[in-house]
């Protein structure tokens, strides 16, 4: 036996230099684009890879001496919260202490008694009002002014993410969309880029009416080409002394479906697979049992879904498991499903959409998680 080795598929965390594939020409825009101070938006569905290109991005940012400052919107249960944590991050990225010192202590002056800071050993903390009751939309303006104050003022550039955006919308109404846009488009030397899980609410906020409309690129990440991954994953098992067969290899990214999470996670089950049998050489049997294997540990999951889900929705699912999303809507299928007129399949599609069971990629319905139908189709046979 060879001794246990650190296993080189990363999945559902941020992936950061050594394990990130591809995305060069993606990469190499949104740092030029945050770099001169533009407001881009950072669209795809879910697990595509967002946050890890936008931490890439602000790595090599800092190291051009500009300031980063990262935030995910959904991580924060209120408007004053998010709003705390945002002045504070701005304030530490614009540091050191004594360059900021005069200007937070003026404003601080200017928004008391709302905000607090520690002169004495530089930690900023950000404290807004207390109790429910409290309403923070009156200081908003305030806030998302700090970075555009404070680059102006420290003679530097600054550049943000907002990850998750599409959850701003809960925070007060609609009014925070107006606010923040307002504030920063005001901001030159500040690069900012919102990054957005559910494509539809994303395009959304982008629409003629709302605040957003035009206000920065759109940036859509696509999947990480076949290629890529081929040469990324052949290559760490071969750094291994192994032998990931083709056909095995094709295998796996189907059934990942190029979602790069998935191509991940089940190449990183694959590698425990091979460490604990010590395999040689990885054939498409192999692959087939760690993906059975998979989907065995996510049966009382998908279970539960399933028995969440409406008869028009499950037949809905199994259409595109058995048939493929492309053929949905036509006559055919929806007889064999039962599906009902057309109208009736939107519908079902849209809400399995707004439930995360299914997004949409290059205008065709996909299944967030690519196990899913595998479960389904199992489970009809
Ligand atoms: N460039 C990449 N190279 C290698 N793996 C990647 C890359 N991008 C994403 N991944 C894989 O996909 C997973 C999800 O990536 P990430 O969290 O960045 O996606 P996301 O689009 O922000 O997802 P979410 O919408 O759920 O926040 C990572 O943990 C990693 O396994
Ligand atoms: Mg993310």
């Amino acid at each position: 036996m060879t001794q246990p080795s650190h296993n080189p598929f990363v999945f559902g965390e941020i992936i950061d230099d050594a394990g990130f594939v591809d995305r060069t020409e993606e990469l190499r825009t949104l740092v030029r684009d945050l770099a001169d101070g533009q407001k881009v938006f950072l669209l795809s569905p879910r697990r595509f890879g967002k946050s890890s290109l936008v931490s890439m991005a602000l790595l090599k940012l800092r190291k051009r001496h500009i300031r980063t400052v990262s935030l995910t919107v959904s991580s924060y249960s209120s408007y004053t919260q998010f709003l705390e944590k945002f002045a504070e991050k701005v304030l530490r990225a614009a540091g050191p202490w004594s360059r900021v010192k005069d200007w937070v202590t003026k404003f601080g002056r200017q928004v008391k008694p709302e905000l607090n800071y520690n002169l004495a050993t530089g930690e900023v903390s950000v404290s807004l009002g207390r109790g429910s009751g409290y309403d923070p939309t009156p200081i908003a303006p305030d806030i998302f002014a700090l970075p555009g104050e404070l680059t102006k003022n420290g003679g530097f550039r600054m550049a943000i993410c907002l990850d998750e955006f599409q959850q701003i919308n809960e925070f007060n109404g609609g009014s925070v969309e107006n606010v923040l846009r307002n504030q920063v488009q005001e901001q030159r030397e500040v690069g900012y880029v919102f990054a957005g899980s559910q494509p539809a609410l994303m395009e959304e906020m982008l629409s003629s009416k709302r605040p957003f409309h035009k206000a920065g690129p759109r940036m859509f990440l696509d999947k990480i080409p076949a290629d890529d991954w081929r040469d990324f994953i052949v290559g760490q098992f071969r750094k291994r002394g192994r032998i990931l067969e083709h056909s095995a290899l094709e295998a796996l990214l189907k059934a990942a479906d190029l979602i790069p999470y998935d191509v991940q996670r089940i190449a990183h089950e694959l590698w425990d697979y091979a460490e604990l049998r010590d395999g040689r050489r990885l054939d498409t049997s192999d692959v087939q049992a760690v993906i059975a294997s998979l989907i065995a540990g996510q049966s009382t999951y998908y279970e539960l879904l399933w028995e969440q889900l409406s008869a028009r929705q499950r037949a809905a699912l199994q259409a595109i498991a058995y048939r493929g999303a492309a053929a949905i809507y036509s006559e055919n299928v929806r007889e064999e499903f039962r599906l009902g007129p057309a109208s009736t399949v939107q519908r079902a599609l849209a809400s399995l959409d707004s439930r995360d069971v299914i997004d949409r990629y290059k205008g065709q319905f996909f299944f967030l998680d690519p196990l899913f139908p595998q479960w389904i189709r199992a489970k009809g046979a």
